[in-house]
């Protein structure tokens, strides 16, 4: 708790163009969430560099990543947006946590074994302890709620091991954090492969509809988007391309998939995907515009970064402090 709120604490990676999978399944949600929680949304830029980056592009897609939590409605004032390596924090708590982990909880991890499959000429210690780092992102700031995909569940549920192992060594020192489940609806597949999720690193560019894609991009890759031969307008299981569309085209319009099936009963695939295209492109629109315009305010933005890093670096040495001692570092003076 921070001044009567809870906290949050969520992260983004700046590598790969995002997709709309990102913007409606977490970006969008994030907005909504910032009223009732004291929120830490941070680019984790440190977790990008346990595969091989090239600098420059690291950190333009760094600084793009942040405006776009800003243009896509979250209040800088009201939220902290920051830059993982920003806070030192992150770090050091990440270090101490490592000693109390144990390599056979990180050889478990899921993603751990499937970024080394992929990744086999560099499987360096970093990519082994990610989660670690993770778990010292959500524990540093005492978060209580963490919006994750799917994909994350197993890091969170490790950082909850940890925690809870370090307080019954050490006493109530960390809040253990619990997973904030999203909305039903958001979780956005691929438009090429609707049983695979809509991803950043897909290899097929017409899965996925990318943030700063232009209308006729959105458009060509929506008619594109695989269905289905039952030529018949439902919202089910046994139709996922469709259900996919539905999904997509309610999350930006607002109305139930229910509605949506209504509203195109007996039309054609075809006018339907034109209208996802179209509904797409309208939240796309705004977002881009004002992504564009906050490049350009420079002052501004490093402003933002500026004082949000200090804002997260105050709380985050308050729980680094705590750890520091619990553990037998001797105190500052
Ligand atoms: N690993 C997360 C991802 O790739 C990003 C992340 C890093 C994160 N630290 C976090 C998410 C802490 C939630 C909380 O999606």
């Amino acid at each position: 708790m921070i001044d009567g709120k809870k906290v949050l604490f969520s992260g983004m990676q700046a590598t790969g163009n995002l997709t709309l999978g990102n913007y409606l399944g977490a970006l969008k949600n994030w907005v909504s969430l910032s009223d009732e929680y004291l929120c830490f949304y941070s680019v984790v830029d440190m977790h990008s560099i346990t595969v091989r980056q090239d600098p420059a592009v690291l950190r333009k897609r760094a600084r793009s990543l942040l405006i776009l939590y800003i243009a896509a409605g979250l209040d800088p004032e009201k939220n902290c947006l920051y830059y993982q390596s920003h806070v030192s924090g992150h770090a050091e708590l990440s270090w101490i946590l490592n000693c109390f982990t144990y390599m056979g909880e990180l050889n478990r991890m899921t993603q751990f074994k499937d970024k080394a499959s992929k990744h086999g000429d560099n499987i360096n210690a970093g990519l082994f302890t990610y989660p670690v780092l993770m778990a010292a992102d959500i524990l540093l700031y005492q978060a209580d709620v963490v919006p994750v995909g799917a994909d994350q569940m197993q890091h969170l549920e490790i950082t909850r091991d940890i925690a809870e192992r370090f307080n019954n060594i050490y006493g109530d020192v960390f809040t253990i954090p619990e997973a904030y489940v999203g909305k039903v609806g958001a979780r956005i597949m691929s438009l090429q492969d609707p049983s695979k999720k809509m991803s950043k690193s897909d290899e097929n560019p017409n899965g996925g509809i990318y943030l700063m894609d232009d209308a006729d991009t959105v458009m060509r890759k929506c008619k594109r988007a695989v269905t289905d031969s039952e030529g018949t307008f439902l919202y089910r299981e046994e139709q996922p391309g469709l259900k996919n569309l539905i999904d997509i085209y309610s999350v930006c319009t607002g109305k139930t998939p229910d509605e949506v099936v209504q509203e195109f009963d007996g039309r054609g695939y075809g006018d339907f995907k034109m209208a996802v295209g179209e509904a797409v492109t309208s939240i796309l629109n705004p977002l881009q515009k004002e992504a564009a315009r906050l490049e350009k305010e420079k002052d501004y933005v490093d402003s933002i970064i500026k004082e949000n890093a200090e804002k997260a670096g105050y709380y985050a040495r308050k729980t680094l402090r705590k750890v520091q001692k619990k553990v037998g570092f001797p105190v500052r003076v």
